[in-house]
């Protein structure tokens, strides 16, 4: 299952895709605006003319991007797509020159599989905290701060 930088046209079924789990209260929801100012963070997988994942590498600072709206349809689970997006993102960070990424996440256990280590908070830029503002359970945050370290590319020594 190919995994692709999202285009315009898939907007509209991410936003159900990510509110749906956010109507849960899985993950923070997202305003279409917020999606399509930020469209080319964003990689989706599709299927049959569906998006059935997406996810997005939004770069905080010098060092460091954060891993958000990761969602896998339902019906689609279990099959590593949650997996291949995160690596989608860490090969993106990876290419930027980034040399962590981190996540805040009620699925603590599915990053640890993915090689992020849990990371206190306090160690993390206060910039990141601007979006929790847009989170329901503000100030009573029960998320989760995961990071992983991202090799920098190897030289090309014949270059
Ligand atoms: C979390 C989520 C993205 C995982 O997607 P997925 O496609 O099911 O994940 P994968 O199939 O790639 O799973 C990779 C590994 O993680 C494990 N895993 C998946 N979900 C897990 C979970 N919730 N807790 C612990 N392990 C989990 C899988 O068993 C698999 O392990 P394995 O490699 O040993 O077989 C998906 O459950 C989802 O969209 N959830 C709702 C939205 C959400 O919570 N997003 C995270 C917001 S930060």
């Amino acid at each position: 299952m190919n995994v692709v930088k999202a285009s315009i046209q898939d907007v509209p079924q991410m936003h159900k895709l990510i509110n749906d789990f956010a109507n849960r209260g899985d993950m923070l929801p997202r305003a279409l605006s917020q999606i399509y100012e930020n469209l080319r963070d964003y990689f989706v997988i599709r299927h049959g003319g569906s998006v059935i994942g997406c996810a997005a590498l939004h770069v905080n600072w010098m060092d460091l991007g954060e891993i958000r709206s990761l969602a896998v349809d339902g019906s689609r689970q279990h099959e590593g797509l949650g997996g291949v997006l995160v690596e989608a993102c860490v090969e993106e960070a990876r290419s930027l020159g980034l040399p962590r990424v981190f996540c805040l996440t009620r699925q603590p256990a599915f990053f640890s599989k993915q090689g992020f280590v849990p990371v206190d908070r306090a160690q993390l830029p206060h910039k990141i905290w601007a979006e929790c503002y847009y989170c329901p359970k503000f100030p009573d945050c029960d998320e989760f701060a995961l990071i992983r370290e991202v090799q920098a590319p190897v030289p090309d020594a014949t270059a």
